[in-house]
């Protein structure tokens, strides 16, 4: 008795589901911001002009809804664009201290409502990366970075191809998940040269 009752609810419910469907129609870009924009609201110092896309992260959102990659020549022209927002060292040195690069990478912390414009952010790097071995506790988002110096080396190119990929992830790949230390003041410049020096150095837990 119970289970027929249950089945009945459940063919009522899988009716409505089905006539759901036969109406649905893709909401247009406007109807989405709407929805996204009215769940938002101003809280601390996290402001809802957080939600407005770049050019590049509209590009990439349009692709993305069609499942389609970024046409080639508008990936180039965008990747070009954010490579010339790179602020390279003005005195020249890449590499900081790798112990407090190791404590950035760990550390979560900044930008969000509970904190002040003076936190020091952290770069969250695990929550996406491997680094050293030590660290077991990391996302896979993004590859493993263990061994990132011993690797690649310590050439000017590689040197410059990372800074550039940390400042603003988006110059080596327009539509990368990579949050963009740099370019969006997430790091400082001396925050950025100590995971430079996490990843590079050649004493870094990372290269050993
Ligand atoms: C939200 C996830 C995420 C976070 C957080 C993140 N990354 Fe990444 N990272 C990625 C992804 C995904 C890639 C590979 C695809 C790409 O290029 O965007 C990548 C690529 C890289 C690369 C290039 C690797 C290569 O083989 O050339 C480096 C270097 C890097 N990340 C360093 C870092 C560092 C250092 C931090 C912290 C300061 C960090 N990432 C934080 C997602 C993330």
């Amino acid at each position: 008795m119970k289970r027929k009752h249950v089945l009945a609810v459940a063919s009522v419910i899988g009716g409505a589901i089905l006539v759901g469907c036969a109406t649905y129609t893709t909401p247009t870009r406007e109807e989405t911001l709407q929805v996204v924009n009215s769940s938002f609201r101003d809280r601390g110092i996290a402001k809802l002009d957080r939600l407005k896309q770049s050019d590049t992260q509209i590009a990439c959102s349009e692709a993305a809804l069609t499942g389609k990659e970024l046409p080639k020549d508008v990936s180039a022209r965008l990747e070009k664009a954010a490579l010339a927002t790179v602020k390279y060292p003005a005195d020249g040195a890449y590499l900081g201290d790798f112990k407090q690069g190791e404590r950035i990478a760990q550390t979560g912390v900044g930008l969000q409502w509970s904190d002040t414009d003076k936190t020091v952010a952290g770069g969250n790097c695990y929550a996406c990366h491997e680094l050293t071995s030590q660290e077991l506790a990391f996302g896979n988002i993004g590859p493993s970075l263990k061994g990132y110096g011993k690797l690649r080396g310590n050439s000017k190119e590689v040197v410059s191809y990372t800074w550039g990929k940390l400042w603003n992830s988006h110059a080596f790949n327009a539509c990368s998940q990579m949050p963009r230390y740099g370019d969006a003041n997430i790091l400082t410049t001396a925050q950025l040269k100590d995971v430079m020096a996490l990843l590079l150095d050649p004493n870094s837990p990372v290269n050993k």
